[in-house]
């Protein structure tokens, strides 16, 4: 019998390629990312290891025909079950003085290619009753700290629009699942892109977690049909407080989250012409 398919976005590294190697034994799949060697490398692997059926659909998600493409192929797919909207990346960086450029593309990749996504996603489960969608956000979403403006504010968005497309969901009664993962710092390629060294990062014991303990979290999450799921409860107690402060403090809190945060002092002293673009 034909497995059931799963489609992942960023497949090539980190929590994405995790999701790819938890749901290999048991589901065929869509790998979406732009560097294609990696992601032939991992359906070689899968194929060998578990005879799963793995597509590899090469696309740069914030060019309108690459996204395109990949909409269409997953609005078409009749065994479509999953979809994991987890491309994405960061940027360093006082609003006005991080590139522009690099800006908008994350809000191409974070915002429209979602958007895009989930509703090709959505046409194709919900006349069938069955499927989920995971839109990787961020625990940014909670707590926005000076210097990721662009991020924060696209993953709001996300945990916004899931959040929405899951009342309207819920309203009639259909069974397609949503789920806004939000994760704090996991150890991948992220923090690499951005040139943050990784012993910097063990400077913080109890907030790291692994792309492992992220993506069991969520699929746990889904079992349960969780809408928000945030991995770690150091993370979810953080979330959880701030969202009850008074905006006020909540400003304070996240001006003194900003001063804690590691890169703080680059961001603080780098001019315009010192912030590097990461993609
Ligand atoms: N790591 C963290 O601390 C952390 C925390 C909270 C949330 N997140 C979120 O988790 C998600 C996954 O990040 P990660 O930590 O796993 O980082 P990662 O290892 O850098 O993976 C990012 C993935 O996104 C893909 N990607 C980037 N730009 C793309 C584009 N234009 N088109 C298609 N694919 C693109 C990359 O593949 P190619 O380069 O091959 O295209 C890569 O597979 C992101 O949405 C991130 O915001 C990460």
């Amino acid at each position: 019998m034909p497995r059931d398919i799963v489609a992942i976005t960023g497949a090539s590294s980190g929590i994405g390629k995790e999701f790819a190697s938890r749901l290999a034994p048991t589901h065929d799949l869509i790998l979406i990312a732009r560097r294609e060697e990696r992601l032939r490398a991992l359906a070689g692997e899968f194929e060998r290891a578990y005879n799963t059926g793995t597509e590899v659909l090469v696309a740069d998600l914030s060019a309108q025909d690459d996204l395109d493409r990949a909409a269409a192929r997953i609005e078409n797919e009749p065994r479509l079950v999953l979809l994991v909207n987890n491309a994405g990346f960061g940027t360093r960086g006082r609003f006005w003085e991080a590139p522009l450029e690099s800006q908008q593309k994350m809000h191409r990749l974070h915002v429209m290619a979602t958007l895009e996504l989930t509703h090709a996603a959505l046409r194709n489960m919900v006349p069938r009753d069955r499927g989920g969608i995971i839109n990787v956000s961020s625990v940014s979403a909670y707590v926005r700290v000076p210097g990721t403006v662009s991020y924060a504010a696209t993953k709001t968005w996300m945990n916004t629009l899931t959040e929405g497309v899951y009342l309207e969901l819920r309203a009639m009664r259909s069974q397609v699942i949503l789920q806004a993962l939000c994760p704090g710092y996991t150890y991948s390629e992220f923090h690499d892109r951005l040139g943050v060294d990784r012993e910097e990062l063990d400077r913080r014991p109890g907030f790291w977690m692994t792309a492992d303990e992220v993506v069991e979290a969520s699929l746990e999450g889904l079992r349960r049909r969780k809408l928000f799921v945030i991995p770690g409860w150091r993370y979810r107690l953080l979330a959880a407080f701030l969202s009850k402060l008074p905006s006020g403090l909540r400003l304070q809190a996240e001006a003194i989250g900003g001063k804690l945060r590691s890169g703080q002092d680059e961001v603080r002293s780098e001019t315009p012409k010192q912030v590097k673009a990461p993609e």
